[in-house]
C-alpha cells in the first residue's frame, strides 16, 4: 500500500473515494463494537473507523496501540450527524477501513505524544523524536521552515547572494567565550567555532559581493537561558555602499513579509526609532517592551534640594533619582514591598523608597521629608492615582535604570498589563560606541570593535571623551526582546587602528587577532554595514513560545547537555593522542 494523501489533508473533497493514508496511532477508542483510531501524520489527524463486519481487520485493530505505524486503505465518508468536529480540518469526514497494514509496533511510551501532557524536559529531550511528534511541534517546525523560506525569497529578490563562511576559523570578537577545536595537524593550535560570521562577511564586502546573507549557525560558550543556546542561528547580512536607513528598510520589509506570510498580520513600517538614552530613561532598558506604559520618570532636578537625605546626597554626588508608579500597588503589604526592595537589590540598588497614594495624598515613612510642591510634582509627573504605589531609586544612573527597568517589567507581567497579541517593533539607535569596564579600567566596544563612530563624534575618539561618542549601531527590538543588531562598519584601516588603540588593543595583538581583516581594509574596502537577526528568537516570538528550545529541533538543556546523544562525552585515549592532548584531571560533575 502506498500513501496517497496526508492524514491531515483529507477533507470533504475526498468523499466517496478510496484512498490510502499512513501514519501513527494517536489515540484509539472502542465504541461498542466499532473501533475509532485517530491517525496522525505531519499535516494533522484523520479519524479512521474499523467496523466489526470486517472480522479479520477488526481483530487486528483490537491490538493496535499508541504510536503503532499503519497504512490503511478505505472509503472516505461524511461523519454521522452529531459527530462532526468543527475544530479539525478533517472533522467532517472519516475513513472506513477496508485494508490494514501494520508497519511497525511501539512499546509503552516514556512520554505521551499529546500537546496537553507535561513531561520533564530531561525526558522530553532524551526521547526528542517522540516529543517532536506532538502536533504543536510539527506546527512550529513547519512555520520555522516557512519563515526561513520567506527570508530567502525576500533577500534573493532584493539582490542578496547567499554565501557560506567557515565553521573552523579564528576567534571572532562577539564577546562570549569561544568553542575551541584542537588541530590534529598542528598540536597546540586550535580553531575557534565562529561566534558570528562577522569578520568574514566584512571581507566578502571587500571582495566586492555587495549584498551577502546567510542563515548561519553561531557558537557561543555562554550560560544558557530561555533565549540563549550554545549554538543558535542568525539571519546574517551585510551590504556595501549603503547607510543605516537602507539596512533598516531592508530589515523592516523582511520582517513585514515574514509576519504577513507566517501569521497573516500586517505590521506597520517604518518602525519607531528610539535613541538609546531615551530608552534607558523611559524604560530602563536598551530593549524596551513598549506594549505597556508605566514609564520611569526622572526627579533629579526637582528633588535636588529636598529634605530626604538619601536623595539629596545621591544627587549631590552627580547621581540620579528616578521613580516608577505601580498601578494599583498601594494594596501591597510591607512584606511585598520588602520583596520588591530585595528584587531591585539584585541590580545593586541600596534600597527602594516608596509612597502609597491614597485619597488623602501620599503616605509613607518618608513623605514627611518632602514639601507639598515636591509631592505634587511627583504625583503629577508619574500621573499617580489613588491606589497606586510610587517607588524611587537613588543611585548611579546605570543601577537606577536597570533596577527600575527590571521592576517595571516584573510589575507589568504580574499586573497583567502586557497584551500578548501585540507585536511592538522598534529600533534602538544612537548607542554609545564604548562602555567603561570598571574591573579592567578600560574602554570596551559596546557592539564590536569594527563599528563606526557617528561622523559628528569623530573628535570624541580620545580616552577622556570616548564615553560620549555615539555609534552608527542599531538594534531591532520586538516586545522587549533584542531580535537583532548591527552597525555601519569602519572601512578605513587608519580609523580601525585608532579605535583599537582606544580599546588598549596593541598593534601586535590586533594584528594577531584580526590582522586578516585589517589587511583587507587596506585593499580598497567599500563603505559597508549590516545586521544579524536571532532566527530562533524570531521564530519563538512569531509562535508565542517562551523559550527558543521550542523552535530548535535538538537543543541543549540548561546544563548544556544533549540528553538524546549524551553529548558532551569523554573520548578515547587514541583520539586525544592524535590531537596531542593529555588531560590533567577530570572536572568534577556539577
Ligand atoms: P549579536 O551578537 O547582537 O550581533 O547577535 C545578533 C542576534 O543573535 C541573537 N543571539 C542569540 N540567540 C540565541 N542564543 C544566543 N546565545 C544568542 N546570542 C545572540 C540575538 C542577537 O540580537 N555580528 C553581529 C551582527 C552584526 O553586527 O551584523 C552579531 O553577532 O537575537
Ligand atoms: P533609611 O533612611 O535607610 O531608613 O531609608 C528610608 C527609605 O529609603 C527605605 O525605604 C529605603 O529602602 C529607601 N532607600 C535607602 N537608600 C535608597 C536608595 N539609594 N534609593 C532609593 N531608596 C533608598
Amino acid at each position: 500500500m502506498k500513501r496517497e494523501v496526508y492524514c491531515g489533508k483529507v477533507d470533504e473533497s475526498f468523499i466517496g473515494k478510496n484512498i490510502v493514508v499512513s501514519g501513527w496511532v494517536h489515540s484509539r477508542r472502542d465504541h461498542g463494537g466499532v473501533i475509532f483510531i485517530d491517525l496522525r501524520d505531519r499535516e494533522g489527524i484523520v479519524q479512521i473507523v474499523f467496523q466489526p463486519e470486517k472480522k479479520e481487520i477488526f481483530a487486528q485493530a483490537e491490538h493496535l496501540r499508541s504510536e503503532y505505524v499503519l497504512s490503511v486503505k478505505g472509503l472516505v465518508r461524511n461523519r454521522p450527524e452529531g459527530t462532526v468536529n468543527p475544530n479539525m480540518f478533517t472533522g467532517k469526514v472519516e475513513i472506513v477501513v477496508e485494508e490494514l497494514e501494520v508497519i511497525n509496533s511501539c512499546p509503552v511510551l516514556p512520554l505521551e505524544v499529546d500537546d496537553y501532557k507535561e513531561t520533564s524536559e530531561e525526558i522530553r529531550l532524551k526521547y526528542r523524536y517522540l516529543d517532536l511528534r506532538r502536533p504543536s511541534f510539527q506546527k512550529n517546525f513547519i512555520l520555522r521552515h516557512k519563515i526561513s523560506q520567506t527570508i530567502r525569497e525576500y533577500l534573493n529578490r532584493e539582490g542578496f547572494l547567499e554565501i557560506e563562511t567557515p565553521f573552523l576559523t579564528k576567534s571572532t570578537p562577539e564577546g562570549a567565550r569561544d568553542f575551541l577545536v584542537p588541530a590534529r595537524l598542528a598540536h597546540g593550535s586550535f580553531y575557534a567555532l565562529p561566534q558570528s560570521p562577522q569578520i568574514f562577511k566584512q571581507i566578502l564586502m571587500v571582495a566586492g559581493f555587495d549584498k551577502y546573507y546567510q542563515i548561519a549557525r553561531c557558537f557561543r560558550d555562554e550560560d544558557l537561558r530561555a533565549d540563549r543556546q550554545l549554538e543558535f542561528t542568525q539571519v546574517d547580512m551585510e551590504m556595501s555602499f549603503i547607510d543605516e536607513q537602507d539596512i533598516m528598510t531592508i530589515v523592516e520589509n523582511m520582517l513585514a513579509a515574514i509576519f504577513k506570510n507566517a501569521l497573516n498580520i500586517e505590521i506597520k513600517t517604518p518602525f519607531l526609532r528610539m535613541p538609546y538614552d531615551e530608552a534607558m530613561l523611559r524604560f530602563g532598558s536598551d530593549k524596551p517592551d513598549t506594549r505597556f506604559a508605566m514609564e520611569i520618570k526622572d526627579f533629579t532636578k526637582e528633588l535636588a534640594n529636598c529634605g530626604f537625605g538619601v536623595f539629596k546626597n545621591v544627587i549631590a554626588k552627580g547621581n540620579v533619582v528616578r521613580g516608577l508608579c505601580i498601578t494599583g500597588g498601594a494594596k501591597f503589604s510591607r512584606s511585598e514591598i520588602d520583596g520588591l526592595t530585595k528584587f531591585v537589590g539584585e541590580f545593586g540598588a541600596k534600597g527602594l523608597a516608596w509612597m502609597k497614594i491614597t485619597a488623602n495624598g501620599a503616605e509613607s515613612n518618608i513623605v514627611k521629608f518632602f514639601t507639598k510642591e515636591e509631592i505634587d510634582t511627583i504625583i503629577n509627573k508619574l500621573e499617580a492615582k489613588d491606589g497606586d504605589l510610587v517607588v524611587f531609586l537613588a543611585d548611579e544612573v546605570d543601577i537606577v535604570a536597570q533596577g527600575l527597568g527590571a521592576l517595571r517589567l516584573k510589575m507589568g507581567k504580574q499586573l497583567g498589563m502586557i497584551d500578548k497579541n501585540k507585536f511592538n517593533f522598534l529600533w534602538v539607535v544612537d548607542f554609545p560606541l564604548f562602555a567603561w569596564d570598571k574591573e579592567e579600567r578600560r574602554w570596551v566596544a559596546n557592539h564590536h570593535p569594527f563599528t563606526a563612530v557617528k561622523e559628528e563624534d569623530v573628535d570624541k575618539l580620545t580616552q577622556e571623551k570616548a564615553g560620549e561618542a555615539k555609534a552608527r549601531a542599531y538594534d531591532v527590538i520586538l516586545n522587549g526582546v533584542e531580535l537583532g543588531g548591527g552597525s555601519i562598519r569602519i572601512h578605513k584601516s587608519d580609523m580601525q587602528a585608532k579605535v583599537f588603540n582606544l580599546l588598549n588593543i596593541t598593534e601586535e595583538s590586533a594584528k594577531e587577532k584580526f590582522g586578516f581583516l585589517l589587511d583587507a581594509l587596506t585593499y580598497g574596502a567599500p563603505p559597508h554595514g549590516g545586521l544579524a537577526i536571532g532566527f530562533d528568537r524570531l521564530c519563538a516570538l512569531v509562535l508565542g513560545e517562551e523559550s527558543i528550545r521550542e523552535v530548535i529541533a535538538f537543543p541543549k538543556t540548561q546544563k548544556a547537555i544533549c540528553p538524546l546523544s549524551n553529548a558532551p562525552s569523554p573520548v578515547s585515549e587514541k583520539q586525544l593522542r592524535e590531537l596531542g592532548i593529555k588531560l590533567k584531571e577530570k572536572k568534577p560533575e556539577a
